[in-house]
């Protein structure tokens, strides 16, 4: 791993710099967001075809958020590089900066993530070559980019269950305060565009960003209609491309206000490609939901009259807007919450559990990519590593046994096996099953309290298999809090906020490291081992030894 950044330049890097003109700009001399949709889409592009040696097409963007608009006069800096390559797919992660040349500063413009997939020349599929991390922070990205792709690939199912199972009510008589009320038809916009040259790309496709661009200025028309004001585009979801389109393609986009909250709005918009043989049918390409907001000179949300929806489709796309919106913000703060946040036992619940597993691996990923660790101890080949970062220390022990690594994996994700070899560990209860993947469990340990009490915990455990050749396998544990398990008076509830296990095959090997970043309560029982006035990590680590050398046949999870 070098240090200057110039010497470990990713192969794949993109960077684009583009003054912002007038032409660029809407009538707020802003930015339009169209413009840098465009830049994003063709800059990802470039470093997805230099990956794969191929033509690339987007199939899909992740939730975008914008945290600064950008003014006429200033520069946008783009940098993209593919931070892993799946079979015929890739992520893109794509970091956009704004600088003012006057003042020399840079702010941070928003940070996205598209998927591209290699087009074949001839029949069949692409076959990517891997993608080769060169640093720390690539390594990372490359390790947690297997945990995004998972995420998007059930996100439309994700969201379709989760509205369906919706019962969240109109929350127009809840929150007041705020501005008459608009028809909802009156925001409606519907318009075509003729796909010509100029919009597509170099293999004749419609450029996906060209796409996003008219689907984003429809989309700030129906706002503008509800506000009569210059709307800004806050946050764009998560969407598919789920088909492609063409030079000659009429391209019918519509858009609507499905929902207005006190200060925000989401805008659905729908595109459907036809060709101009009027019998062969539509097909639909796109949609995506909006959020815009509408800024004072002071920058600071306007209240914003209410939508009363259409009966219908527009009675269901307003209750849909409604759950979509606590899903975007309990996803938005879950995704962000990390390590150096206090730790949290986050409610369990649907509509958050897809994120929650996502967060507790890509936590403990975070955790076993950084690269200070350093060996504190040894006894008797088990390993103590110690980890000091801002505020947290962290351990990780480490063990080689001669077992198959899959029954290593699926002996340590099975918490409640862990009494077995654990002194810690006094009782381990599965209570929820949740999927293939995600398991909760009630854990009572033999660490008392600060009031003498022994400590329980709720614990999500996450298993992961490899993605591919070369990873690990991954359990990942955290605390969670389940209404159904409330604290009780005969425990004190404690809590994890990032432990687990990661499992390597090393030849006839497997090599077993279990992290922890410590919570307080762990410390003193931690130091006393790292100091070395104990050794019982070494003879715990030996216990899971044993157990794991005594169940070498119970295989009793399959390979996904
Ligand atoms: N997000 C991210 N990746 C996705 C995805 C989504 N929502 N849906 C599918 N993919 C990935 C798959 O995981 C697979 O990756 P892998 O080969 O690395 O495992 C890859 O796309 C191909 O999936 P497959 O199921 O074989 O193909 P598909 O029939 O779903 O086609 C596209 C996927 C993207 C090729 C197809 O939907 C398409 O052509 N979309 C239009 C693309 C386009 O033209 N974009 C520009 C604007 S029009
Ligand atoms: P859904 O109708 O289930 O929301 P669609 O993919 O059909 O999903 O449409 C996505 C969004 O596009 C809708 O939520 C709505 O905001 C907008 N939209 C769809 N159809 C129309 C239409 N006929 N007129 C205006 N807007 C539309």
């Amino acid at each position: 791993m070098a240090a200057n950044h110039e010497e470990v330049r990713n192969p794949t890097e993109v960077r684009m710099s583009q003054m912002v003109l007038p032409c660029h700009a809407n009538h707020r001399g802003q930015l339009s967001t169209g413009q840098l949709l465009k830049w994003i889409d063709t800059a990802a592009c470039l470093s997805a075809e230099r990956h794969a040696g191929c033509p690339c097409v987007t199939a899909s963007m992740d939730d975008i958020y914008f945290e600064q608009t950008i003014s006429v006069g200033q520069v946008v800096n783009l940098k993209t590089k593919v931070n892993r390559a799946f079979n015929s797919s890739m992520e893109v992660g794509i970091h956009v900066t704004s600088e003012d040349l006057c003042s020399g500063k840079e702010w941070k413009v928003c940070q996205a993530f598209a998927t591209f997939v290699a087009q074949p020349q001839g029949s069949g599929k692409v076959k990517l070559k891997p993608a080769t991390p060169l640093t720390e922070e690539e390594q990372l990205e490359h390790s947690i980019a297997a945990e995004r792709r998972r995420m998007r690939l059930v996100h439309t199912d994700n969201i379709k269950d989760l509205l369906t199972q919706s019962t969240l009510q109109d929350e127009r008589s809840r929150e007041g305060g705020t501005n008459g009320e608009v028809l909802a038809q009156k925001t409606r916009v519907e318009s075509v565009e003729l796909v010509l040259p100029p919009h597509a790309n170099h293999q004749g496709n419609t450029f996906g960003g060209q796409i996003m661009a008219w689907m984003e200025n429809i989309a700030n028309i129906a706002a503008s209609r509800l506000c009569h004001a210059h709307p800004t585009l806050k946050v764009i979801e998560m969407f598919h491309f789920r088909g492609p389109s063409q030079v000659g393609d009429r391209l019918i986009l519509r858009a609507i206000v499905n929902n207005a909250f006190k200060d925000s709005m989401e805008v659905g918009v729908c595109v459907e490609a036809f060709c101009h043989d009027v019998t062969v049918p539509r097909r639909h390409i796109n949609s995506a939901f909006m959020t815009f907001v509408v800024l004072d000179e002071k920058n600071r949300p306007c209240i914003l009259p209410r939508i009363k929806p259409e009966p219908g489709d527009g009675e269901r796309r307003y209750r849909e807007a409604l759950a979509r919106r606590k899903i975007r913000l309990d996803r938005k703060y879950v995704i962000s919450c990390n390590q150096s946040e206090v730790p949290l036992s986050v409610p369990w619940d649907p509509s958050n559990q897809v994120y929650l597993s996502y967060n507790n691996v890509s936590a403990l990923k975070t955790l076993m990519s950084k690269s200070d660790w350093v060996l504190a101890t040894e006894i008797d080949k088990v390993r103590l590593y110690t980890l000091e970062d801002n505020s947290f220390l962290s351990f990780r022990v480490e063990i080689k046994v001669k077992v198959d690594t899959r029954q290593s994996f699926n002996l340590l994700s099975d918490l409640s096996c862990r009494t077995k070899w654990d002194p810690y560990y006094m009782k381990s209860e599965l209570l929820q099953q949740v999927n293939e993947d995600d398991a909760i469990y009630h854990v009572v340990t033999t660490v008392r309290g600060a009031d003498g009490k022994l400590q329980d915990f709720i614990i999500l455990a996450s298993r992961r298999p490899p993605c591919d050749k070369g990873d690990p396998y991954v359990v990942a544990f955290r605390s969670v809090s389940l209404p159904t398990h409330p604290p009780t008076s005969e425990y004190t509830r404690g809590e994890t906020l990032c432990s687990g296990f990661c499992i390597w095959s090393e030849g006839d090997m497997t090599k077993v490291s279990y992290y922890n970043q410590f919570t307080p309560g762990l410390v003193s029982q931690i130091t006393t081992n790292i100091s070395g006035l104990s050794s019982d990590f070494a003879s715990t680590y030996q216990a899971c030894e044993r157990f794991l050398l005594q169940n070498t046949t119970d295989l009793n999870k399959p390979e996904p």
